[in-house]
């Protein structure tokens, strides 16, 4: 995705720009959902070890969900799952999968930034894989906000922390070229700051794999 800056107002450019990051083939989707390699059982196992355990039926969403690999470990798991991605073919993809599988699913196709549900609406939202892609901070306020908006009590989300090996590699890749890394990392502090003012604190902050890896996902909880 390429850096550009938005104004802090855009909806509709945000999601413009996101859709550069669309998986819009389906072979590209096909591709995806086969991979079998290291990097993706790890961050399934991330996803699995931060999920908090929640009873059969319990609500929740998975958004972006791209092409469907944690919809579906939410749907065997026996949650209600609902889903969201921007890529109608990717969409396509989540709900035959899960389908497939013998269960319901309500996955619609649709912007991160107008989430399509009522506040409060899932017991657990899971943002996967998506916040590193906005360059903007404002930008990535209001997702997190949209995400605390229908999260009645867990938010998981995941982010590129500044403090791996990774990160600091990048950062004086950045300074030594003058450009910015097209993978934006962020803060833990700042996304906690982000998500205090929406009533959540953080219960657990996982990275991949300690100082190595810049992915972590962190587990929010609705307090207030
Ligand atoms: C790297 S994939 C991650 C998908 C999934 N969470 C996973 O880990 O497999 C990022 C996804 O974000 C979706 N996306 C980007 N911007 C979006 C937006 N504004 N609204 C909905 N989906 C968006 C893309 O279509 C893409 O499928």
């Amino acid at each position: 995705m390429p850096q550009q800056q938005l104004p802090p107002d855009s909806l509709p450019l945000a999601s413009s720009l996101a859709s550069e990051r669309v998986k819009v083939d389906e072979h590209r989707v096909a591709r995806y959902t086969r991979r079998r390699d290291g990097r993706h059982l790890a961050e399934m196992d991330l996803v699995e070890r931060v999920f908090p355990e929640l009873p059969n039926g319990a609500p929740v969403l998975d958004a972006p969900c791209g092409a469907g690999r944690m919809s579906v470990w939410m749907a065997r798991q026996g949650w209600r799952v609902s889903a969201l991605d921007l890529g109608g073919p990717a969409v396509a993809h989540t709900r035959k999968s899960i389908r497939d599988l013998g269960f319901e699913a309500d996955v619609r196709e649709g912007n991160l930034f107008e989430l399509p549900w009522a506040d409060g609406e899932f017991r657990a939202v899971l943002c996967f894989r998506v916040l590193h892609h906005f360059a903007e901070h404002s930008v990535r306020r209001r997702l997190v906000a949209e995400l605390a908006r229908v999260s009645g009590e867990h938010l998981l989300v995941s982010y590129l922390s500044p403090w791996s090996a990774t990160g600091i590699k990048r950062r004086i890749k950045a300074l030594l070229s003058g450009k910015r890394h097209r993978q934006n990392h962020t803060s833990l502090h700042q996304l906690r700051v982000d998500l205090r003012e929406h009533g959540f604190e953080l219960i657990r902050d996982q990275p991949q794999r300690r100082f190595f890896h810049s992915l972590h996902l962190a587990r929010f909880l609705r307090v207030g």
